[in-house]
Formats: structure tokens, sequence, C-alpha cells
């Protein structure tokens, strides 16, 4: 490197002008752009300094030794993580950061809008409004489920499962939850009950999932576990996809056997199975949880800081390894 040259950031998709602009400042910015490709990333990653990712973009050992030695920080545009190989990354002493904290409204009030859309069949009746379906007011059509006096089971009381609990107590719920750990202050302050997860399912009208993908919690709601849920039970999902059998829930929407479901993520994206796509009392996003202004330039922001931090030599304020 000549004395001159800048590090290189190589963006493997696209950055706000929030992050974009304090990196723009200081480095040669590498951008694959929204349809970059596996291939493209490859080939922009060698000498870069640092790769922003997102949680659809794979960084493994392939990715790390195509960028080679001068790689010192992976910045996942996310709060999840299941994208990055946390081993491979130690391995070769890369750091690598998420965007904790500044997505948690945004995404615990989608999981709120989830609920209520799935348990009032909102996606179902505005179809057929829609495809002039509507035949006039009728006392029996769209029957939901009203969340004053639900109960409503928290799976992961982490940072965004912890907010969606208090919004939907501050509605009326009755709390329930399930995790690895008791959160005795939670518990008091929310006035919310700690359950096995199986009797969580069997308890609660609405199961919202706010838990991390690994390789543990791959189809941790199942064919079993949604008939636990039940026919009146209703699934929310902002998560990660791969927590639910997506073929065993479109069989359970189209078999009756689950209520309703609202999904923000999926197993394959960004592809949905036909199977769910055709379901009833499926409420369908397209991975918009952080989707807020606010919250996705404070996300950018804080990319930009992790990877200054780390190509400057200091601590970033948001490290997972
Ligand atoms: C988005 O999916 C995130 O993990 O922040």
């Amino acid at each position: 490197m000549s004395a001159e040259a800048k590090p290189a950031v190589v963006i493997a998709r696209v950055l706000l002008a929030a992050g974009a602009e304090p990196l723009e400042e200081r480095y040669e910015l590498r951008q694959g752009g929204l349809d970059a490709t596996r291939e493209r990333l490859l080939e922009l990653v060698p000498g870069a300094s640092a790769v922003v990712a997102d949680a659809s973009v794979p960084i493994d050992a392939e990715v790390l030794d195509a960028a080679g030695e001068s790689l010192r920080v992976v910045a996942n545009f996310a709060v999840g993580h299941d994208n990055v190989d946390l081993n491979a990354c130690r391995e070769r002493d890369v750091v690598v950061t998420n965007t904790p904290g500044v997505l948690t409204e945004a995404t615990a009030e989608l999981a709120l809008a989830l609920t209520l859309a799935a348990a009032r069949r909102l996606s179902d009746a505005e179809r057929d409004l829609r495809a002039g379906r509507w035949q006039g007011w009728d006392p029996g059509a769209y029957r939901g489920l009203e969340l004053r006096g639900a109960s409503v089971g928290v799976v992961g009381l982490g940072r965004i499962g912890r907010r969606y609990a208090e919004l939907a107590g501050a509605i009326g719920a009755e709390l329930l939850y399930a995790g690895p750990s008791a959160k005795p202050e939670d518990e008091r302050e929310l006035g919310a009950r700690r359950l096995e997860l199986d009797q969580l399912l069997e308890a609660a009208d609405v199961v919202s999932l706010h838990a991390p993908s690994r390789p543990e919690t791959r189809h941790l709601i199942g064919a079993e576990e949604l008939q636990r849920i039940g026919p009146a039970g209703v699934l929310v999902n902002t998560s990660r996809g791969p927590l639910v059998d997506e073929a065993a829930l479109a069989a359970a929407l189209r078999g009756g056997t689950l209520g309703a479901a609202g999904l923000d993520v999926y197993e394959g994206e960004p592809s949905v199975s036909p199977a769910l796509l055709g379901a009833p009392r499926a409420v369908l996003l397209p991975h918009i949880g952080s989707a807020t202004v606010t919250s996705r330039d404070a996300m950018a922001r804080l990319v930009a800081e992790n990877v200054i931090a780390v190509l400057e030599g200091g601590e970033p304020p948001s490290r997972v390894v």
C-alpha cells in the first residue's frame, strides 16, 4: 500500500447515506449494489480492510480468505449475525460487529402490527375487498382475536421481545415468556410469567418469536408445536425464518389446525414457498422489521461507527466477536 492509499471498505450490497458518508470521507468505498452476486462480492473483497454485510449476505471462510490478511472487520447491518461464520472470523482475528438497540422499537412495533393484523385477519379482509368479494357488512365475517385479555407468549425476552411484551401488555394482554434464563426483574416490571416452551405454546393465544437463528433453534416451531398453538392461536415471526418449519406452517394454516400467522421472515429469503403464499389467514411481509427512517439511519450510522472504530484501532460500539 502506498503512503497515501486509503483502506478499502467493501459494502457488499448498499449502505444508506447516514453510514456511507462518514465512511466515504475516510476510505475507498467499493459497493456491490442491491443485486450483487456472491461472485461480485468475491471480486470486490481482495485487499479490503472492512466488509459491510447484511442478513442476506453469507460471510464465510471463502469470503474472508478472498479478502486476505488486510481484513480487520465485518460490520453487519443487522442485529442478527447468523449470516456470518463467527468461528472463521475468530480464527482470522477479524472483528465482527452488529447493530443492536437501534432497531428495537421498529422491530417490536412491527411484531405488534403483525400480531394485530394476523389476529384480525387484515390481509384476507383487504384482499377480499380489493378483489370485489365484499358483499356487505356481515356480523359473522372475519371474526378475530381481541388482544386485551388474550395471553401473549414471547419466545425470547431479549431487547426486542421485551419491548414487544411491553407494547402487548399496554393493550391489556396477559404476558408469558419462554427463554434460556429467568428474568425476575422483567417478570416484575411486565407482570410476565415464565413457562417452558411447550407449556407456553399450549397456554398462549398469540406466540411471538424473538430468538436468534442458531442450529439449536432451527425449526423450533414445527408441526407438533403448531398443533399446541392450536386452531384459535396466532403465530408471529419477526426474528429469522429458519425458526419455523415453513412447510408445516403452510399445512397447519390450510388444514385449520393453526388460527393465523404473521410473518416477516422466511426460510429461503427472498423466496417464499408457494404453499405459504397460497395459505389462508397469513399476513406476509418482506423482512421489513427494522424499516423505519429512524431505525435504518441509526443502523447505518452504527455500521460506520463500528468500521471506523476498528480501523482507527479502537473498540467498536457493538462488537460480537
Ligand atoms: C434484521 O433482520 C436484523 O437482524 O437486524
